[in-house]
């Protein structure tokens, strides 16, 4: 094991508790060989024989005695050399780790081809919820069109209570750093790259297209205010951080942004720090995977599900086939992808700025399907939802109003997922 933190403190202690379970169930003795870790001197939950624990990852990856290789130590370095140097040793890997896979995907998928082991990660989207494996075998046959999830449960917990309670954004986001929900540094939760790793991931899985984490647009959530929770539900939407990798006519679309989603969505009553992820296929018509997307002990289980995967396999003595085939496959840019807009803006209350307002969508050939306006004297809120129009003519028609004389703000833009507008 490289790495005994959280999640693989979790995994060390089922290995060792549940040793004897696991082997009545599965018939695998699995043996803890070697940990490594970064501080020697930490104590650590599971009881771990001192003799197991280094300092130095290549001791465990080039241990003779070490078959199957556990990646929990998280970040891009060592984590890639060590996965690499187990792979090419003919070491079945297991990872969790998304941010490794989103940047050097390709290159460690073909090098656990080119080994034929096993490069397993069930636990790298969605912690808890088995949602690599469906993808990647159940529906390998399946023609997705579409995966919308909620994928980062810290995010998911700050919407919930600003959605639920009117709370501000800073007050969630100093409770979800409270409760232990987000880092001291939350921007990759907040600012949506981890959100956008995984939706690489899941791209990937759905439709063999890398994207790579730099060609995935992404969005997070703190410009969002308590305003635009309390609008949203007036118009009948919840907001969630939703990654979607999308099949279109002319590619594949991967992005990540704060987006409206119908109340009566199935991934609108997704609540808390819980995960999500819907899949559309012409055959399966909606599927819904959901559960906890992070923690020990559930990420624990997923891990521990592909060390016994990649367990058979070594006892199996074959070759393996590689789970997932990336081609280079067109990507559609994010200002090409049709989206519809909810904008709230704050206007002057006078005669004409609706229609000027309207005009300038209309230059832009983005049409406007509701308007709700609330005035207060002698200014005004003013929400529009349009209809579908390519990112780059909504943001040349939100240019446009911004510079609009009687226009004093344009306050928000959040996209609606919906297929009814
Ligand atoms: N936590 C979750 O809920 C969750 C869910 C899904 C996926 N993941 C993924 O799982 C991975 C592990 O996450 P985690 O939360 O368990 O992280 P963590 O608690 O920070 O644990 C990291 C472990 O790796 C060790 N480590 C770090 N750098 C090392 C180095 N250079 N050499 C040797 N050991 C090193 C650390 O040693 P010390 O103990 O001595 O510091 C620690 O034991 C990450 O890729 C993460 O994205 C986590």
């Amino acid at each position: 094991m490289l790495g005994a933190g959280v999640v693989g403190g979790s995994l060390i202690r089922r290995l060792v508790e549940e040793h004897a379970a696991i082997e009545a169930k599965t018939g695998l003795d699995l043996e803890l060989r070697r940990v490594a870790v970064r501080d020697i001197a930490k104590a650590r939950a599971a009881a771990v024989d001192a003799a197991l624990i280094t300092v130095d990852a290549a001791q465990v990856v080039d241990d003779p005695s070490v078959e199957l290789v556990v990646e929990v130590m998280g970040g891009l370095d060592p984590a890639g050399e060590m996965v690499l140097r187990a792979l090419r040793a003919g070491k079945p890997v297991v990872t969790a780790n998304k941010a490794l896979l989103a940047e050097r995907g390709p290159e460690l998928f073909s090098a656990a081809e080119e080994a034929g082991v096993p490069l397993l990660f069930e636990a790298a989207v969605g912690g808890g919820i088995p949602i690599i494996r469906p993808l990647s075998e159940t529906l390998a046959g399946e023609q997705v069109t579409r995966v919308i999830g909620i994928v980062n449960g810290t995010t998911n917990f700050m919407l919930t209570q600003m959605a639920e309670h009117g709370a501000s954004y800073g007050d969630v986001l100093a409770e979800a750093q409270r409760l232990g929900f987000a880092e001291a540094d939350p921007t990759a939760d907040v600012g949506g790259g981890d959100a956008a790793a995984k939706a690489a991931i899941l791209a990937s899985l759905a439709f063999g297209t890398w994207a790579g984490i730099d060609n995935v647009y992404h969005e997070g959530i703190d410009k969002l205010t308590a305003a635009d929770m309390k609008w949203a539900a007036e118009l009948g939407y919840t907001i969630k951080l939703l990654a979607i990798a999308e099949r279109l006519e002319d590619g594949v679309s991967v992005r990540v942004y704060p987006a409206m989603l119908p109340v009566s969505h199935p991934l609108a009553s997704i609540r808390g720090a819980t995960n999500a992820i819907f899949i559309e296929g012409p055959s399966v018509d909606e599927l819904l995977f959901a559960g906890p997307g992070a923690g020990g002990e559930p990420t624990a289980t997923a891990v521990l599900g592909d060390v016994i995967d990649a367990a058979r396999e070594i006892l199996a003595g074959a070759q393996v086939a590689p789970r997932i085939r990336l081609a280079p496959g067109e990507l559609v840019e994010f200002e090409d992808v049709a989206t519809k807009w909810y904008v709230r803006l704050e206007v002057d209350d006078q005669p004409g700025v609706l229609a000027q307002v309207a005009g300038a969508f209309g230059n832009h050939d983005v049409s406007i399907k509701s308007v709700l306006q609330e005035g207060r004297g002698d200014d005004a809120t003013l929400m529009i939802v349009t209809h579908l129009a390519a990112e780059r003519q909504q943001q040349a028609a939100k240019n446009e109003i911004a510079a609009l004389p009687k226009v004093r703000s344009v306050a928000s833009v959040v996209r609606v997922e919906s297929p009814d507008v």
